[in-house]
């Protein structure tokens, strides 16, 4: 180990080509080098120059951001500098979107200003009502967010010009205040119930409770308790840093395409079983579980590896996630509302045992995001297939503030990996008529 500084400006790393004894040295910046340098290293002119393999980029950065930071060891998560825990507790989903998009706390004025124009975009134009009434009766609301998302580049094609910074702004405006009304009728269409419109006197997280629940009331008035605890839900989920979606949204809008195509990428992305659909998988494994008594057994079986304890462990956390502490105490609020899912002695006592038992304790294996988010979001009642367009919602801000990030950066290309041949070259074509003669 030196003791010089990872930052510092003379860190270098001197690389020993041992195919040809050649020396190189290549910078390193920000604990960082940068891929290109590598290219100087090649055994002769004629061979392309050395490049690196990195399936899944576990060991590569692909941008400078300034929107997350994460600490996994320590179980950090700030968003522009902030610790989650004070957002979650003191902030509401709207000012964290305007942090996380434009790396600032929003004056009054400017967050009224914020609050207004989203409110007001909440409506979304009639055809895309009709063209989301053609789905099937039981098509999976994420494939319909996700679609209709995309759709909405048809209707403002000016979104186009992402150059320009006012341009830029209505379009965020935009999908943020239509999210939950493409996320809500969603939901109502797999249960063949009418879209509701949204109601403009409510707050963003209530509006959104009042499209999925209302039927006949001239009113939603969801319990405070609810919307502080959902609102507490698009908080946590608002921005991950460098997750699988938000590298659709970059990669998409690294062509220059307008966001609501690229949001739709990340909507995609956010669909998969290995990125949204974790908390799912929790609220199966508790039912399978049972009942308290068939923890031990339960236990022994992932320890002798034959399943796994899931909402446990993180590629990136290998402390508590900061989030799963916050989604505990938010539970307590909606069961206190909603009655206790007998799911949650489960949970705790799982939690309690596996927190003590060497397995875990030796491979850093703690409560994940997902872990207690399922049981939240069944008490809501939501169905599981809604559960990743909640998250959806929630990332929407993330999304948005990486691809503002992503357009005005200098040092950003269009995403564009190589890849290491491994086919057959340089074979003769035979006509069909030939081959199948
Ligand atoms: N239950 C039991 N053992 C586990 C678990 C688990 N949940 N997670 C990891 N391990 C063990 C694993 O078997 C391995 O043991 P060994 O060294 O003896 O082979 C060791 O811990 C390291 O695991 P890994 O698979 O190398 O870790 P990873 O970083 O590749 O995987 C993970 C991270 C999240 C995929 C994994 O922990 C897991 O499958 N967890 C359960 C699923 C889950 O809760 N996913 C939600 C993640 S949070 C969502 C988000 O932030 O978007």
């Amino acid at each position: 180990m030196t003791d010089v500084p990872a930052n510092s400006d003379n860190s270098s790393l001197t690389v020993r080509d041992n195919r040809t004894g050649r020396e190189y040295d290549i910078a390193i910046n920000d604990n960082t080098i940068a891929a290109k340098d590598l290219a100087q290293i090649r055994l002769d002119d004629e061979q392309p120059g050395l490049a690196s393999y990195d399936p899944g980029f576990v060991n590569t950065a692909s941008c400078r951001s300034a929107v997350t930071y994460i600490d996994g060891d320590k179980g950090i998560l700030e968003y522009r500098g902030y610790p989650i825990e004070q957002l979650a507790e003191k902030s509401t989903f709207l000012e964290v979107a305007y942090l996380l998009i434009y790396g600032e706390l929003p004056s009054k004025e400017q967050y009224d200003q914020w609050v207004h124009e989203i409110t007001y975009h909440t409506f979304v134009h009639e055809n895309v009502r009709t063209f989301m009434e053609g789905f099937r009766y039981d098509a999976h609301p994420m494939g319909m967010l996700m679609a209709s998302v995309g759709a909405l580049s048809t209707f403002y094609p000016d979104a186009r010009d992402i150059g320009d910074a006012h341009n830029r702004h209505i379009q965020i405006i935009r999908m943020i205040a239509k999210m939950p009304t493409l996320g809500a009728w969603s939901f109502r269409h797999a249960q063949g119930k009418p879209f509701i419109y949204p109601d403009n006197d409510l707050s963003y997280t209530a509006n959104f409770l009042s499209m999925l629940f209302r039927m006949s009331e001239r009113r939603f008035g969801a319990d405070e308790r609810l919307v502080k605890a959902l609102d507490t839900l698009f908080i946590l989920h608002a921005d991950h840093e460098q997750n699988a979606s938000t590298n659709a949204v970059r990669s998409v809008g690294s062509t220059q395409v307008d966001p609501y195509s690229a949001v739709a990428a990340g909507v995609g992305a956010l669909f998969g079983p290995l990125h949204g659909g974790a908390n799912e998988a929790v609220l199966r494994m508790l039912r399978r579980i049972g009942t308290k008594e068939n923890i031990p057994d339960f236990i022994k079986g992932v320890k002798d590896g034959e399943e796994r304890l899931m909402g446990f462990g993180h590629r990136v956390y290998k402390n508590y996630d900061p989030r799963a502490k916050i989604i505990k105490k938010s539970a307590e609020d909606v069961f206190e509302v909603t009655g206790t899912n007998p799911l949650l002695d489960i949970a705790l006592e799982l939690e309690k045992i596996a927190l003590e038992d060497e397995y875990f304790v030796n491979r850093r294996l703690y409560p994940n995001v997902d872990f207690y988010s399922g049981l939240i979001y069944e008490a809501f009642q939501f169905p599981p297939e809604m559960f990743t367009v909640l998250f959806a919602i929630g990332r929407t801000p993330g999304w948005l503030a990486q691809w503002v990030e992503l357009v005005q950066d200098p040092e950003q290309r269009i995403a564009r990996p190589k890849q290491i041949y491994t086919g057959p070259r340089t074979l003769d074509f035979t006509p069909s008529s030939e081959r199948w003669a």
